[in-house]
């Protein structure tokens, strides 16, 4: 598949949000990329349903709602009702991942599971088939613009291997710190989704970056 391209709303000016938003809608990008961190399972909060609601009514384009917050389940229907298209949850957050990514499917979203920098991609192994997105954070999660982590293309190598035959759909999305040096090589990996917040929205023109990250090849030759 062509991959997919999510600017981060976490990155944008949210003193001018209908600008931005617009920016994406008529840009080349495919989800808008939605934070949301509630300080407890990670040290930033950012925000919650009111600017939701308000990006879902200008946004053309589908929510990705990342979800930084434990015990995400008590909101998995108030997110889809705020206007999500995917829902992720993450790993470490989850006790029964399995009932969490259930629900999500029934409410009719893109169930993602999120894991951190320090969780290997093998505690997916019995339950790959029943997910659509594996988000892996290549940042620690909880702010923008910070250095990328070089280990993360070994994990999406280990990733696709494990999907392979077994959920050939599966959706591979990176999050933190892409840019169009990286992307390339999270591409030729088998990422399928990047996910870039300050790449984007601090350029001086974020629709040219965001056409960039879309026209990246897949067929480079690894380096
Ligand atoms: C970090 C968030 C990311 C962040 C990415 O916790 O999950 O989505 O906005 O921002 P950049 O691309 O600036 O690293
Ligand atoms: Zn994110």
């Amino acid at each position: 598949m062509k991959h997919l391209v999510a600017p981060s709303v976490l990155a944008a000016d949210f003193g001018n949000l209908q600008r931005d938003i617009e920016m994406v809608n008529t840009s080349e990008a495919d989800w808008f990329h939605v934070d949301i961190m509630d300080g407890v399972f990670v040290p930033n909060i950012s925000f919650g349903f009111p600017v939701l609601e308000a990006l879902s009514k200008h946004a053309k384009k589908p929510l990705d709602v990342h979800l930084m917050i434990v015990d995400p389940d008590r909101y998995l229907s108030q997110f889809k009702k705020a206007g999500a298209a995917t829902i992720t949850v993450h790993y470490e957050a989850c006790t029964h991942l399995h009932r969490t990514v259930q629900a999500i499917k029934d409410l009719g979203c893109i169930a993602g599971v999120a894991l951190n920098p320090h969780t290997p991609v093998s505690v997916l192994d019995d339950i790959i088939e029943d997910i659509d997105m594996v988000l892996i954070m290549s940042v620690n999660p909880g702010f923008g613009g910070q250095k990328f982590i070089q280990n993360t293309y070994r994990k999406i190598r280990t990733l696709k291997a494990m999907a392979s035959g077994r959920n050939e759909n599966l959706l591979i999305e990176i999050d933190g710190g892409v840019n169009s040096e990286n992307a390339p090589l999270l591409l030729k990996a088998g990422a399928n989704v990047l996910v870039a917040g300050n790449f984007v929205f601090s350029a001086a023109e974020p629709q040219k970056i965001i056409s960039g990250l879309k026209a990246v090849p897949h067929n480079l030759m690894q380096v």
